[in-house]
C-alpha cells in the first residue's frame, strides 16, 4: 500500500517532470508551420510565393526575472533555416515582440534586439514589421529604437498602413496593423484598406488576433497572419486559463487556422519565443504559408 506521504512524493515527483518536459518545450528551436492558402483571386504573378511569418521573440537578458527567456543566438538556427528555404519571390515578415519585460533595466535588452535584427539584414526579399504590445509596453524611447533596429535592417515597419506589392503587373494589397491592446490600432483604418481592395486579394498581418472575431465583416478575399498568442502555451484549455490572460472579445482565436465570415482566413503562429517559460504541445513555430491560386 501507498503511504499518504508516498503519494505526495510520487505527484510531487510528477508535477516536477511535467514542468520540466514543459519548460524545455518552451526553450526548443522553432519548426516551421507550412500552411497553404488558396484563393481564386491571387494573381498569376503572385502564385507559390511563400510569406514567412516570425513573431514574438521575446528577447531578454533575463537577469532581473525569476527565469532566463530568449537570447538572439537562441534564433541562429532558425534563421538559417530560413535563408535556406526564402526564395528571392518570397515575402518576409517579424509579427512584433522582441522583447520580453519592461523590467528595471529594459534598456540592457535592447542591444540583444540589435543583435538579432543585424541577422536580417542579408535578406534580400520584401520584408515587413510589426511592433507587440511587450514593445509598445517598452515606452516611446525605446518603441523608437526597436524601430531604428529595424528599418536599419531593411524592414518596412507597417504601423496601421498599408502598400502594394508590385510583382510584374500585378498588384498585392497589403496592411499591418499597430497593437490591439497597446499599441492604439484603429480598426476603421483596416476596415478602410479593406472597403478600398474589396475585389482583390489581400494579405493583413498583425500582431495580437482577438479583433479579428468581431470586426471581419467585408473583409472578403483576405488572409489574416497573426502571432501574440504562443498558441495558448497550454494545450489543456484549465491550464491555459489558469496561466493567461482574457482576450478582450474572449474568443478562441488562440491558436491554429480558422475560417472566419466572408472568405476571411486567420492563421496563427505559435510564436518563436515565449513570455512564460512553459509550453505544453504548444511548440515555438513560424509561418511558412504558400499563396496558390485555385483553380489553375
Ligand atoms: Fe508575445
Amino acid at each position: 500500500m501507498t503511504s499518504v506521504a508516498g503519494v505526495a512524493a510520487i505527484s510531487g515527483g510528477s508535477s516536477l517532470a511535467w514542468l520540466s518536459d514543459w519548460a524545455k518545450e518552451a526553450r526548443r528551436d522553432p519548426v516551421a508551420n507550412r500552411q497553404k492558402f488558396e484563393n481564386p483571386k491571387i494573381p498569376v504573378e503572385i502564385d507559390g510565393t511563400k510569406v514567412f511569418f516570425i513573431s514574438d521573440f521575446h528577447l531578454c537578458l533575463g537577469k532581473n526575472l525569476l527565469w532566463d527567456l530568449r537570447h538572439a543566438e537562441d534564433f541562429q538556427k532558425m534563421i538559417e533555416e530560413v535563408r535556406a528555404e526564402i526564395s528571392e519571390k518570397d515575402i518576409l515578415v517579424l509579427g512584433g515582440d522582441y522583447v520580453a519585460y519592461p523590467h528595471f533595466e529594459a534598456r540592457r535588452d535592447l542591444p540583444e534586439v540589435e543583435k538579432l535584427l543585424v541577422n536580417f539584414s542579408s535578406f534580400s526579399q520584401t520584408k515587413f514589421a510589426l511592433l507587440g504590445n511587450h514593445d509598445w509596453e517598452y515606452g516611446e524611447k525605446n518603441v523608437a529604437q526597436i524601430r531604428k533596429f529595424l528599418e536599419r535592417a531593411d524592414f518596412d515597419v507597417l504601423a496601421d498602413e498599408s502598400r502594394i506589392l508590385k510583382v510584374g503587373a500585378a498588384e498585392l494589397p497589403i496592411y499591418g496593423t499597430k497593437d490591439w491592446r497597446l499599441g492604439g490600432m484603429e480598426i476603421s483604418e483596416v476596415q478602410k484598406f479593406a472597403e478600398e481592395f474589396r475585389n482583390q486579394f489581400k494579405l493583413i498581418l498583425t500582431h495580437n488576433p482577438d479583433w479579428v472575431q468581431k470586426n471581419s465583416s467585408g473583409f472578403e478575399d483576405s488572409l489574416v497572419l497573426a502571432g501574440h498568442t504562443h498558441g495558448g502555451h497550454f494545450s489543456n484549455s484549465w491550464i491555459r486559463a489558469a496561466a493567461l490572460y482574457q482576450a478582450k472579445y474572449k474568443s478562441d482565436l488562440i491558436f491554429g487556422r480558422h475560417k472566419l465570415r466572408d472568405l476571411v482566413e486567420l492563421i496563427i503562429s505559435n510564436g518563436v519565443g515565449a513570455a512564460l517559460p512553459f509550453r505544453q504541445n504548444r511548440p515555438p513555430d513560424y509561418l511558412v504559408v504558400e499563396l496558390c491560386r485555385s483553380g489553375k
